[in-house]
């Protein structure tokens, strides 16, 4: 199995692909720390790994919280005695909403909050996670992070403060695997494109259609494709990356 004897945190670990990554992990034989701010799910998490014969726990943290990140890696080290993996993975949308038409299109608009939420969950939020996590990573001289952009790096409709936040994790990624790389960590990112989670579970129907039509694939991700994808990241069989961000969209981008 390939990750025996190796600790992870996944971040937002409790649903999605997050929980889908946890659960690739286990089953490959991680002790696996389970980061959320829903607990409640996090705990189901854990429950559904140790029901299966793994070694589970809830790491409780706000990502953008810098204490609550260092008292998570602590915890997770009182636990399990070192850390080898960090999946950053929570992530969240606030989408400028249309406020009226003219006749050269929509006009979106977006709040200061929607884009402090998003670039504090998603770029500032996992900034935290690397830098905590690379303390005992350091200090062990190996470790592996993959970080989690999106296809929207490229650009979205409604989605400035999602899309800067992810093309910002490219550029983290870059940098981070350049300060990181002689202590034996590497550091890459996917960017998943549309996948089945609770996040996407409320896109209209017909913009579904619209957005399946377009994949070259012609369907949705499920969850455990983009954890194959992270999981492939952080293993030893990615030993000579660092640095990079896999697209994993089913052709979406291609041609773009
Ligand atoms: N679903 C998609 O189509 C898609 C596409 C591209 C990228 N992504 C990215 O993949 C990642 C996972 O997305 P998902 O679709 O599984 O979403 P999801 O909403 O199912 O799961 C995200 C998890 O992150 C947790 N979270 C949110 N804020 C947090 C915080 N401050 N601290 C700790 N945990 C927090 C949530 O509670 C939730 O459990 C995100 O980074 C997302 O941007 C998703």
């Amino acid at each position: 199995m390939r990750f025996n004897d190796k600790v992870a945190i996944v971040t937002g670990g409790a649903s999605g692909i997050g929980r889908a990554t946890v659960l690739k992990l286990a089953g490959e034989g991680a002790k696996v720390a389970i980061n959320d701010v829903n607990l409640e799910w996090a705990k189901r998490v854990a429950d559904e790994v140790i029901t299966a014969g793994g070694a589970a726990m809830v790491a409780p943290a706000n990502v953008t919280v810098r204490s609550e990140v260092a008292a998570m890696v602590e915890a997770v080290l009182k636990q399990f005695g070192r850390l080898d993996v960090l999946v950053a993975n929570a992530g969240i949308t606030r989408d400028a909403f249309t406020v009226r038409k003219t006749k050269d299109g929509q006009i979106k608009m977006m709040t200061d909050e929607q884009w402090d939420a998003v670039l504090n969950v998603n770029l500032k939020g996992t900034w935290l996670c690397c830098q905590a996590a690379a303390v005992p990573m350091m200090e062990q001289n190996s470790g592996k992070m993959s970080l989690t952009a999106s296809f929207g790096m490229l650009g979205n409709m409604g989605q400035a403060n999602y899309a800067a936040s992810k093309a910002g994790i490219v550029g983290l990624t870059r940098t981070l695997a350049l300060e990181f790389a002689r202590y034996k960590i590497n550091v890459n990112c996917v960017a998943p494109g549309a996948t089945k989670t609770p996040m996407t579970a409320t896109i209209p129907e017909d913009l579904v259609k619209r957005l399946i039509d377009k994949v070259p694939l012609h369907r949705m991700a499920e969850p455990e494709e983009i954890a194959n994808v992270h999981a492939f990241l952080v293993s030893e069989e990615a030993s000579y990356m660092t640095g990079q961000c896999l697209l994993v969209d089913g052709g979406d981008t291609l041609g773009v």
